[in-house]
């Protein structure tokens, strides 16, 4: 007996089989094509590029498990949040999906902020309007492709258009539909209200399902497709921050997870809709019934470190080719190496610092037209300094959450690392001593696939409660301790990190703050 664990997310597609102990059988993924930019701050991919990765990552999963592929009982389904995904009334894609980290909407936000009202807003569903929010994004398609719109029939995120290729049924579940700015997160369902205020149609949106609940089964179609059992149920599952926190155990008030995957997320689950009046959190729904969070995002963490790898990665091929017709490139330092040249520059990286705003920033700024900035160069300096600098400054970013945090007394009790950004050694490092928490790590690094796959086996019956699935399998691998001596030099880069923001904000024409952390520096 096996669960299915899916995740969608931005560089590719996941699938994780887990048998009944919670124990990982087999792991495969399959790449998406990267992200679009057309435009400075637009992020596009195309769904159906997700439900081909995807199929391609089932496939090899169930090959590499030596399962029989009637023996998964339940598949559990998680992904990137926020993108839009346009379906015609045949469930075509009319347009590619606008994902998370699209910054093109800054004017819908103006314009909710001045008809809702900013107050009114919170109200309705606990958020402010930010430009990486669903609703944002259907109101700049309703301006700007009026002929896109009058087709459109379905709203669907990013992992509920795979559910829909799976399945034929249009449904998603309540942690995901948070950041849509269409929930009403306390009562967990859409807000009516708000969306008569911004004139949609409430028809073109799924059914809401809390996480661990069966909403679909997978079709003939999409069983030919991957080799599973016609039928297989299908729970709602969650967005990739809640999947994730569940795959880590993050479960109950005091609890904190920090995830550098492509964005960076510090994640806190509370037993109510706790909000910022400032809307610097974000308050959503959790994958558990009747149980809320608030986190805090940095737009590119991972992508930081993957953007200077690229940059790292000479541009062409060795003149003369090794070959006419098969000229070899050189291959991208892998992320280990780039650890690796890192480790010998002390903490503090010699007075470079990093602010890692290549896509705007959302906590605690708000701010979509920031830009990032390397600053303290010297001649000096090699590749080393600037990798570190570039690891401390998502740090420094994510410690901005948990500033915000002990200003709104979120209790902090136990942090746990995760993602990519959890398997360098230096970067679980610099994480301590940057928050100034001693930070685990889980036995179980999957994440997102696997706290998806966990709640599979809740709606399977192979456990009664998610609480429960977690305490039975989520088990801590290791502890970081924050080191005395670097936790003094970081604060006071931290002070420095904080008086570089103001600066690029009015670089980038945002004259005040509009929001900042409290004992923070303004110009
Ligand atoms: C969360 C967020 C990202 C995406 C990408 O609010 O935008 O974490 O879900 O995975």
């Amino acid at each position: 007996m096996a669960l299915l664990g899916i995740d969608i997310g931005t560089g590719g597609s996941r699938a994780l089989i887990v048998d009944n102990e919670g124990r990982v059988v087999a792991a495969a993924s399959a790449e998406h094509a990267a992200f679009r930019s057309l435009h400075t701050g637009w992020a596009e991919q195309d769904p159906p590029d997700w439900w081909r990765a995807c199929q391609e990552a089932i496939r090899r999963v169930l090959t590499g498990s030596g399962i029989q592929a009637d023996a998964i009982r339940a598949i559990g389904l998680s992904g990137q949040m926020h993108g839009a995904v346009l379906l015609d009334a045949a469930g075509e894609a009319l347009r590619p999906a606008i994902i998370w980290c699209d910054q093109r909407t800054g004017e819908q936000c103006r314009w909710l902020e001045t008809t809702v009202g900013a107050d009114r807003l919170i109200e309705l569903t606990a958020n402010p309007a930010l430009t990486n929010f669903t609703l944002t994004r259907l109101l700049w398609v309703r301006s700007n492709e009026p002929d896109v719109w009058g087709r459109v029939r379905h709203v669907l995120l990013p992992k509920d258009y795979v559910r829909f290729r799976m399945s034929g049924e249009y449904a998603t579940d309540v942690a995901d539909a948070s950041g849509t700015l269409m929930l009403d997160v306390a009562r967990r369902r859409w807000s009516a209200d708000m969306l008569a205020q911004a004139d949609i149609d409430a028809g073109l949106l799924p059914n809401v399902f809390e996480s661990p609940e069966i909403c679909a089964r997978l079709s003939r179609e999409a069983a030919a497709a991957t080799g599973i059992r016609e039928g297989t149920p299908i729970v709602a599952g969650a967005g990739d921050q809640a999947a994730g926190a569940i795959g880590m155990g993050i479960t109950r008030p005091g609890a904190v997870s920090v995830t550098i995957g492509t964005s960076g997320v510090v994640f806190a689950a509370t037993d109510r809709p706790a909000i910022d009046p400032k809307g610097r959190l974000h308050t959503f729904c959790h994958a558990i019934p009747d149980r809320w969070h608030v986190m805090g995002v940095t737009q590119a963490a991972g992508l930081s470190l993957r953007w200077l790898r690229d940059l790292l990665t000479p541009a062409t091929a060795p003149t003369p080719p090794t070959s006419l017709t098969h000229p070899t490139f050189p291959a991208p330092p892998t992320y280990e190496e780039l650890s690796a040249e890192a480790l010998s520059v002390a903490p503090g990286a010699d007075g470079v610092l990093g602010a890692p705003y290549l896509m705007g920033e959302r906590t605690p700024h708000c701010d979509p037209d920031v830009r990032g900035a390397l600053l303290g160069l010297a001649a000096s300096h090699g590749r080393g300094h600037v990798i570190r600098a570039v690891m401390e400054g998502v740090a420094f970013s994510l410690r901005d959450t948990f500033s915000i945090f002990s200003e709104l007394a979120v209790p902090v009790e136990r942090v746990v690392l995760g993602g990519g950004g959890a398997r360098s050694a230096l970067w679980r490092q610099i994480q301590a001593d940057v928050y100034g928490y001693a930070a685990q790590t889980v036995a179980v690094e999957e994440g997102a696939a696997y706290g998806a796959a966990l709640l599979a086996g809740v709606g399977a019956g192979i456990w009664t409660t998610v609480d429960r699935a977690c305490e039975a399998v989520v088990r801590a691998a290791g502890t970081v301790a924050p080191q005395p001596d670097a936790v003094s030099v970081m604060n006071d880069r931290y002070e420095a990190y904080r008086r570089v923001y103001p600066a690029l904000g009015q670089i980038a024409g945002r004259n005040e703050p509009r929001v900042d952390v409290s004992g923070s520096v303004r110009l």
